[in-house]
């Protein structure tokens, strides 16, 4: 057979599926000299050494095995007691699945809701692991364009709602958003739901950033506004999230879902045909990571509200930079004046001046103009990329 024909022998969803456009930049410059690397979704701190001490403890002690589909019990358990402390309202462990990472949970999820021909709905700018991995299912993203004007980002809830459709089976709300760190107000979760549940749709909540809140102080809430404030028994949400971001564990490769316990089974069935589920040593450390892992996720977030602000304030000396100010994630989307190719863009920061951030064009309509910088990262490489990166706008 000519080697050539193979990509023709693939599934049409594969192969024409294009490169994600943050991996595109962030291989095109990982090895220049001096770069400062802020294009990818992760702190630059390593995992406490207090959950890596409980993985190696586990499987020095021979939990090596294949374990639950579902997660490991006392983890499960671990999980409803962290979401009841957080959120001020009771959990079950019934309804937890425990997953190889939030993108796995991303890709279970879409397994269980939609196939061929079915349309999932979501605001845009967003993360392009959404939409590729809906395309590989043959399900349609639809993104419904947001808009940033007065130092906000706006989603309008009549055209997400009118781009609904027949074929819509779920709506995707990533709050706080990713790139954006917009951040959705009770009021407009609540809008989605009543929307959601008079169509008898799916409302995907994608919040493994509710930690990395900077808006309001909420009471004795120690997160963004959630889809589970509103959550009531026989509802048609379901969660995706993480250990990834709040104890630096992106490498870890363990996330979660949170479902109603009637998909249990499905669930159950779809992790074991997948991954047939997560090393019981990394669930041994989520356990450790959530029960005494608060002072660690309570640093990181003030810490990256503090970046947020040095680097908010860095770019508003350059005239030609816009920005919203983000009330939530990581993520500091912003716009050059003049410069509408950020692929390019993007590319000739990293030549230039070594200094890497994300091209809007990675993240769909309405993000096209926009550069991505991730600030959970070191006081010193933010300041020193800003420093490499501002005057050089005026040049
Ligand atoms: C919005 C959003 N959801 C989910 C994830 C998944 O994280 P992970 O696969 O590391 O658990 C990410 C990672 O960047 C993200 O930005």
């Amino acid at each position: 057979m000519n080697p050539e024909t193979h990509l023709d022998g693939l599934r049409r969803q594969a192969r024409d599926e294009p490169e994600s456009g943050i991996v595109e930049i962030f291989n095109y410059g990982r090895n220049r000299d001096g770069i400062i690397p802020l294009w990818v979704g992760e702190g630059n701190l390593a995992t406490p050494g207090f959950i890596c001490d409980a993985a190696r403890d586990s499987m020095l002690a021979g939990e090596t095995f294949y374990t639950y589909q579902r997660g490991i019990p006392p983890l499960r358990e671990a999980l409803a007691r962290y979401h009841e402390r957080i959120h001020g309202r009771g959990f079950d462990p019934e309804n937890f699945f425990v997953t190889q990472s939030g993108m796995q949970a991303i890709q279970l999820v879409i397994q269980a809701i939609a196939g061929n021909g079915d349309e999932v709905v979501m605001p845009s700018p967003a993360w392009p692991n959404y939409p590729a991995p809906l395309r590989l299912h043959g399900v349609g993203p639809v993104a419904v364009p947001m808009t940033m004007d007065e130092g906000r980002w706006h989603l309008d809830l009549d055209r997400l709602f009118d781009a609904c459709t027949g074929r819509t089976r779920a709506i995707f709300i990533n709050s706080p958003g990713n790139p954006t760190g917009w951040t959705a107000s009770c009021e407009e979760i609540l809008a989605i739901r009543d929307f959601a549940r008079e169509r008898g749709l799916w409302v995907v909540g994608d919040e493994v950033y509710s930690r990395f809140y900077y808006g309001p102080p909420r009471g004795s809430r120690m997160v963004a506004p959630s889809l589970h404030e509103i959550c009531e028994p026989g509802e048609r949400i379901i969660w995706i999230d993480t250990f990834s971001k709040n104890w630096a564990m992106t490498g870890w490769r363990i996330g979660w879902i949170i479902a109603p316990k009637e998909l249990g089974q499905v669930l159950e069935n779809l992790i074991q045909y997948n991954t047939s589920g997560v090393a019981q040593f990394m669930q041994r450390a989520g356990i450790v990571a959530l029960e005494q892992g608060e002072a660690f996720v309570q640093e990181q977030v003030a810490r990256a509200r503090r970046s947020r602000d040095r680097v908010a304030a860095a770019l508003s000396g350059s005239p030609r930079v816009s920005f919203a100010l983000p009330q939530g994630a990581f993520y500091l989307f912003f716009r050059v004046e003049g410069e509408t190719d950020t692929r390019a863009f993007a590319k000739r920061i990293v030549d230039e001046i070594a200094v890497g951030f994300a091209p809007g064009t990675a993240f769909g309509p309405g993000g096209e103009e926009f550069l991505r910088l991730c600030f959970a990262r070191s006081q010193e490489s933010l300041e020193a990329a800003m420093e490499r990166f501002v005057p050089w706008l005026e040049k």
